[in-house]
Parts: structure tokens; sequence; C-alpha cells
């Protein structure tokens, strides 16, 4: 033994030797947080790394004793290279890595297979090498109290004998699925549709996750039982009517990085198909923001990345692309998961003022039928506040005819609003306001300004309602909310109601 070196078993006045309970450890590295589409997104980009153009997965039910299989045909490992990425933290975080390297961390192949079964197996070839494999059963290390990696199977793990490696390739295998079929038997239709489901779901996720590769014409090709996964682009780049603003290059860590934001077209210019497609997995109004891609791998797919923006229904139509490569990985704070990125403090200024550009750009893209039905619309605007005046002064009066104050009267009474009214009317500070506005005048508010659309929903609403009880139709009850101060400034919050209403 060396001088610097110690072994377990020796003695050191200055340090203990505590190795990790690998039972314990087990356990917690199956807690990272993983659904069953990022863990498997996991496993994809260490094959898109090992250079695959095609994976194949299975997903094969069989109650508790169903399994995962996903082959690759990518350039494989040797036995040596095999053993070092079965190791939990296989490569040190920061070891520079290539441009192309979807890796960062050394353990998704790991916490990924491990979030979602108890077996893991893999299967490798290199061009030049014959097959070798390894698997880790955790309950074979909760046991034996040691991180024994098997080399040989017990049982064989016959699903992969299916699969054939002809030049290079890995296979990986996932068995003993609790976290994903649990206990259930072969005949429990309940858990068989939920496992049907989960399959569309990571079928969904891994076309939206690796859209760009799936895109290029020589690219990535990905199955899924047979059936090939279709590229899910969240920018309709294909369509005409998409708006591509100007890219911005923004300087983060010593190297560029770029944000392109797209406006989607409105509904009117797309078929129908085409729009309900283009909501995405989570829908049309989660799916706005900042699409944050890694090496062109989708890390967040719609966030406004806590820029002080809120996800409103108006603004739905915009979506921005960032482009970051993988040496930024620190900066943006990246997770094993690749499924969180958070952008630099001294970035944040630049993004916000990109993201609101892009919002105005999407408002008045979605505006656009709201605009002409305001146009359409012959009623004259109902005011609120009116200014009347009494021996020669202004007096400022609360219109009794305005719907809400007329629903008002009707729910409660007339007398016992009316003194209300009178109150708010005599002590307006209008001296007070009249000062501010003249002196402060960039200072005084909109109405409604900064409100979300559910914080004015209920207002909308109860005046929807009224109208309809007061006799109108709905095509009539809509233009007049768009003719009331103050929605006539706000007609896409008037659209996104009738949106709602009709959708229902
Ligand atoms: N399908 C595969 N083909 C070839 N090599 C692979 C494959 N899967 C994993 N490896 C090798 O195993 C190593 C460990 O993979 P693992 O996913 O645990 O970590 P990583 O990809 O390096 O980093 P990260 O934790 O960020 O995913 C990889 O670096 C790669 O060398
Ligand atoms: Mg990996």
């Amino acid at each position: 033994m060396t001088k610097n070196s110690t072994s377990i078993n020796e003695v050191s006045d200055d340090y203990d030797i505590t190795q990790p309970a690998p039972a314990a450890l087990v356990e917690s590295l199956r807690a990272f947080g993983y659904s069953l589409r990022t863990a498997v997104a996991d496993l994809i980009d260490n094959s898109i790394s090992a250079k695959a153009k095609n994976v194949w997965a299975r997903f094969e039910w069989d109650g508790k004793h169903s399994y995962i299989v996903i082959k690759d045909d990518g350039e494989g490992m040797t036995e040596a290279e095999l053993v070092s990425a079965m190791r939990p933290g296989s490569k040190s975080p920061l070891e520079e890595r290539s441009p192309k390297d979807l890796g960062r961390f050394g353990l998704g192949l790991k916490t990924a297979s491990f979030s979602q079964c108890r077996r893991l197996s893999v299967v490798s070839k290199t061009a030049k090498c014959s097959s070798v494999s390894r698997c880790w059963d955790l309950d074979y290390i909760n046991d034996s109290h040691e991180w024994r990696l098997l080399k040989r199977f017990n049982p064989p793990p016959l699903h992969i004998a299916k699969e054939t490696l002809d030049g290079a390739g890995t296979v990986i295998l996932w068995e003993k699925m609790d976290r994903v079929t649990g206990n259930t038997s072969h005949d429990d239709n309940n858990a068989y549709k939920r496992f049907l489901e989960a399959i569309d779901e990571v079928r969904e996720h891994l076309a939206m996750v690796f859209h760009r590769y799936l895109e290029k014409p020589s690219g990535l090709k990905m199955w899924i039982n047979g059936r090939q996964i279709e590229a899910w682009d969240p920018f309709l780049k294909t369509e005409k009517a998409t708006q591509e603003l100007p890219p911005t290059k923004l300087l983060c860590d010593g190297q560029y990085l770029m944000v392109t934001p797209y406006i989607l077209p409105h509904q009117s210019k797309i078929s129908k198909e085409t729009h309900k497609n283009a909501s995405g997995p989570q829908g049309w109004n989660a799916q706005q923001g900042f699409y944050v891609y890694r090496n062109e791998r989708l890390l967040v797919a719609g966030d406004w990345l806590g820029l002080g923006f809120q996800k409103e229904e108006h603004y739905k139509l915009a979506r921005i692309q960032i482009d970051l490569p993988n040496s930024m990985d620190s900066e943006w704070q990246i997770d094993v998961k690749k499924s969180r990125a958070k952008p630099p403090g001294y970035l944040r200024a630049d993004l916000r003022s990109i993201g609101k550009l892009a919002r105005e750009h999407a408002v008045q893209i979605y505006r656009h039928r709201g605009k002409v039905n305001a146009r359409k619309s012959s009623q004259d605007h109902i005011f609120l506040w009116q200014q009347k005046v009494r021996y020669g002064k202004y007096f400022y009066s609360i219109n009794r005819e305005h719907p809400l104050i007329a629903k008002v009267f009707l729910d409660v009474g007339r007398d016992s609003i009316e003194p209300l009214l009178k109150m708010l009317e005599e002590t307006i500070p209008s001296a007070h306001i009249m000062i501010t506005s003249s002196e402060e005048p960039e200072k005084i508010g909109a109405p409604f300004e900064d409100c979300t659309y559910d914080e004015i929903k209920p207002i909308i609403e109860s005046l929807y309602f009224s109208f309809l009880s007061s006799g109108c139709t709905k095509e009539d009850a809509f233009s007049r909310l768009i003719a009331l101060e103050p929605f006539n400034y706000y007609p896409e919050f008037i659209e996104t109601f009738k949106n709602q209403i009709e959708g229902e």
C-alpha cells in the first residue's frame, strides 16, 4: 500500500473513513423526483451522446413483471467503460464535456433507472468488442450491504436476450418496476390502462424534448412499441403565419447564448388540427414562455423563468427559444434530471425585455378577433363614473344605469346601497387626484393595470350573467361587455372569457 492511500481497516489519527451505507444511499438515489417520462428521456440523452441514430423503446405489460427495454445503435461501451458507467457518479460534473454531450453529472443512468425500477441491466457492444453486461439489483444490494454489481444475472435477463446487437449499441432493461406497475396483477385492467396512458405520456414528452433531433432529415429516429415518434415543434416553424422575431445574442460566462422569440399564428390562420396539436402536452396557456434548450435538447418547456410575468391566456402565442451550450450548466443551475434551468441574475434584465417585447407582439395577434369584435360592437361605451355640473361646479357621480350597479340594486335593494353610493360620490378625493395627475401624470395607474385575467374574471362573469338575465342574447352580452369601460381597453380579456364560455 502506498503512503498516501488508506484502506478501510487502516486507522488514522486524522480522519475516519465513512463509506456511504449502500442500502440507505440507494433509496436516496431513487428520490430525485423523476417521472417515468423524464427518466426515459434521461436514458435517451445517453443514447444521443453515444451518437445513436435509432432508439427503440419497448414497454411490455405483465402486471408486476412488466418491463421496459430501451435499445440504441450508438457507439456502445467496452467492459471497463460499462463498469465505470454503472458506478453512481461515474464522471465529475466539473469535467469538461464534448460540446455535443448531453450528460453532466455521471448519475442519470442510475438515478433515472432507480427512480422507476429495482433492477437495471445493461448490455452493450462496441464495434470492436463482443457484448458485455452488468446489472444492479437493489434487493441484492440491500441484502449484501455492498455495492455488488452483478456480472451474471439470476434469473437471466430473457427480455434482453430477445434484443440483438448486431454492430454496436446498448440495451437498457428495467425490471421490478415498483414505481410504475407496483404489485399489480396481469389481469388488472385499470393498471393496464394506466400503463398504456403512461406510454402515451412518454411518447408525447420525447416528441417534445428531442424535437430538434427528430426534425433533422438524417437525424435521430425513435420508436415506442414499433410506432415511430414524430417531432412536436413548439414554434410551428413550418407554418407561414408564425412570426420569428430577430434573435438576440447574450453574453454569458464568456460565451454567447441565443434567444429567438416566436409568435405563433392566430387560431384563424391555421387548421383546427394544427391548433389543437400545437397546444402541447400541458395545453396552450401553460406552454407559453421561454423554451430552454441545452445542445438542442429541451430542458424547460414554457416558463417565464421567474421574471415577473404571469401565464395569461392572451400571451399564450409567445414562445421564446433559448439556446445554451453545455458549458453554461453551472451558470444556469442545470439539474441532474435536465428539467430545470435558472438564468443567472445578470441576464434577467435582458431576458425580461425580450419577454416583454414577445408578449406585446403576442397580445396583438391574440387581439386580432377581439379588436374586430370591439369594432363590430354597436353599443355605446358605458362608463361607471360621470362628470356632472351643479351650480357651476364639477361633481362626479356613479352611473345608476351601469349594469353592475343595476345588478346590485336588484340583488340587495336600491335603498340599502344608495347611501354608500352617495358617500362615495361626495368624498371622492378629486382635488388630490387632480394634483397628482398634473404633477406626476406618469404615476397614475390605468384601470386594472397589472391585473391578471383571473383577478378580473369574476367581474366580467357577474356582468355577463346580469346581461343574460336582463334578456340579452349571448352575442349581445359579449358586445355589451366589450363596450363597457374599462374592458374596451382590454378586448383580449373578453375574448378569453368568450372562448371559455363557448368551450364549456
Ligand atoms: N446508451 C449508452 N451508450 C453508450 N454509453 C452510455 C450509454 N448510457 C450511458 N453510457 C455511458 O455511461 C456514462 C454514465 O451515464 P450517466 O447517464 O449515468 O451519466 P452522464 O450521462 O455522464 O451524466 P448525467 O448524470 O448528466 O446524465 C455516460 O457518461 C456514458 O459514458
Ligand atoms: Mg446521462
